[in-house]
């Protein structure tokens, strides 16, 4: 097993570069079923969500490869409609995308319920089934197995009572190719939403309105392959940016769009953190004592909630109170006990946290209990006194490119440790 051992109290100072967006990739991967056809897709990020979504293609019949370590060849012509096992599923949430992507290219799926990261309880995916069903699939699940099936696909209203990335994403994944017109009301308006309409109307696709909460899409008889550059992920580059005032220190983030990042550079702002923009890159940094603010995470173009927990270390180090509300996800503050345990002092009161704040972090062994709560991990180390140990780092893995190599290029004390499995027994000497 693998550790982060992190020796805190360093400044990060220089230049980081952002991979491709992990929550875009997810999405654009799979839509690729949609066209029996070559792709080219580059700014892949190699994380390992996307090495196993590229992982379950393949295993689908596709031929993928790597024209350099971020541009990947896809060929769907060898892919047909296929049931795909748990076995495959059970790694990656976002591997419900599969359902959409197969609905709309086959006119049937058969997907095993996903597993993944599961910060929020139980994740439903109600509202993803309602929208199949709306463009006129049946749905069954059995065993494990979530299957739709219709004899076509018809193009629908089809209106979200609650926000969901997921929901929107895989409607737009089936209706592409529905026939007519289907409209989705109360969509959301991330911007991974606007990078995979950009690519299927590359593909051929005739979606309008992407960004905006009505999406109009326009079924299309054939899409075709095409070449593709993934948007930058707004998400690491918010991890970097919260790191960089977090330590006081002084980053250049590159390969941004600064639009992306505007509810969390308005809120490193507010806090007393200096962040200039530029086209494509973003500078953040800190000096003296930062004071709190109130966060509450919102949909797009609210504050997004998978930087609730790393903007939370931050906070705990500022002057003053601070309460951080989560209004998308039940139950995201787990990774608060870990933080208590170097030092931070918090606590929960139903959906918000109240973060009383200028707590010095002491170095201490936590783990990272999903992707984002391990982030926030890896910047309480770097801000902490002494030494952190972060295990179960494997969630960090899923969606950090090269975290050790970034942050170690900017001046991080961070290593990746092998340690013995606790479960494995060592042989006693003779
Ligand atoms: C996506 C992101 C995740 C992020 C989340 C919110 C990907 C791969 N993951 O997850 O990192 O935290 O958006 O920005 O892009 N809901 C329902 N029924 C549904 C679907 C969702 O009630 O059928 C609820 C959820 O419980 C949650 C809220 O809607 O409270 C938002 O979820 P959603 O936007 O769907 O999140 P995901 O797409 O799963």
């Amino acid at each position: 097993m693998e550790k982060f051992v992190i020796r805190g109290g360093k400044a990060l100072h220089g230049e980081v570069e952002i991979s491709g967006a992990k929550n875009a990739a997810v999405a654009i991967l799979p839509a690729t079923i949609l066209a029996k056809d070559l792709f080219t897709i580059e700014n892949v990020p190699d994380i390992r969500d996307i090495n196993s979504m590229l992982q379950i293609l393949e295993d689908m019949g596709a031929r993928i490869s790597y024209l350099t370590r971020s541009t990947v060849q896809i060929d769907t012509r060898g892919i047909d409609s296929m049931p795909v096992p748990y076995e495959l599923t059970k790694n990656l949430r976002a591997s419900y995308y599969l359902l959409g992507a197969l609905l709309g290219m086959y006119n049937e799926a058969s997907v095993a319920m996903p597993g993944g990261c599961n910060f929020g309880g139980v994740r439903p995916i109600d509202l993803h089934l309602k929208g199949f069903s709306a463009l006129g699939a049946m749905i069954s699940t059995d065993g494990g197995m979530i299957e739709a099936k219709a004899a076509k696909l018809i193009g629908a209203s089809v209106y979200f009572d609650k926000v969901s990335v997921g929901a929107t994403i895989n409607v737009m994944l089936a209706a592409v190719k529905a026939r007519g017109l289907t409209i989705i009301e109360n969509a959301a308006k991330e911007p991974h939403i606007v990078d995979l309409a950009n690519f299927l109307n590359l593909m051929g696709a005739n979606i309008k309105g992407a960004g905006t909460d009505v999406i109009k899409i326009e079924g299309v008889s054939e899409l075709h392959g095409c070449t593709y550059s993934i948007i930058p992920d707004q998400i690491e580059a918010g991890t970097y940016m919260v790191a960089a005032a977090a330590t006081k220190g002084d980053l250049l983030i590159k390969n941004v769009i600064p639009k992306h990042l505007e509810p969390i550079t308005v809120k490193l702002r507010e806090c007393g953190a200096t962040v200039e923009e530029f086209d494509d890159s973003i500078r953040v940094y800190a000096e003296g004592r930062l004071h709190g603010c109130n966060i509450k995470t919102m949909p797009h173009p609210g504050f997004p909630t998978d930087m609730q927990p790393q903007f939370t270390v931050l906070l705990a180090l500022c002057e003053g109170i601070s309460i951080v509300t989560d209004s998308v996800w039940d139950n995201r503050f787990r990774y608060v006990d870990q933080l208590t345990r170097m030092g931070a002092q918090i606590q929960i009161e139903g959906k918000a946290a109240i973060v009383q704040g200028s707590a010095e972090l002491k170095g201490a062994p936590v783990r990272a209990d999903d992707l984002r709560a391990g982030a926030a991990m890896i910047i309480a180390g770097l801000c902490a006194r002494g030494t952190t140990e972060i295990e179960d780092i494997i969630h960090i893995d899923r969606g950090y490119e090269d975290v050790v190599r970034k942050l170690g290029a900017v001046g991080a004390g961070i290593a990746r440790v092998d340690f013995p499995d606790p479960g494995t027994v060592v042989p006693k000497r003779a």
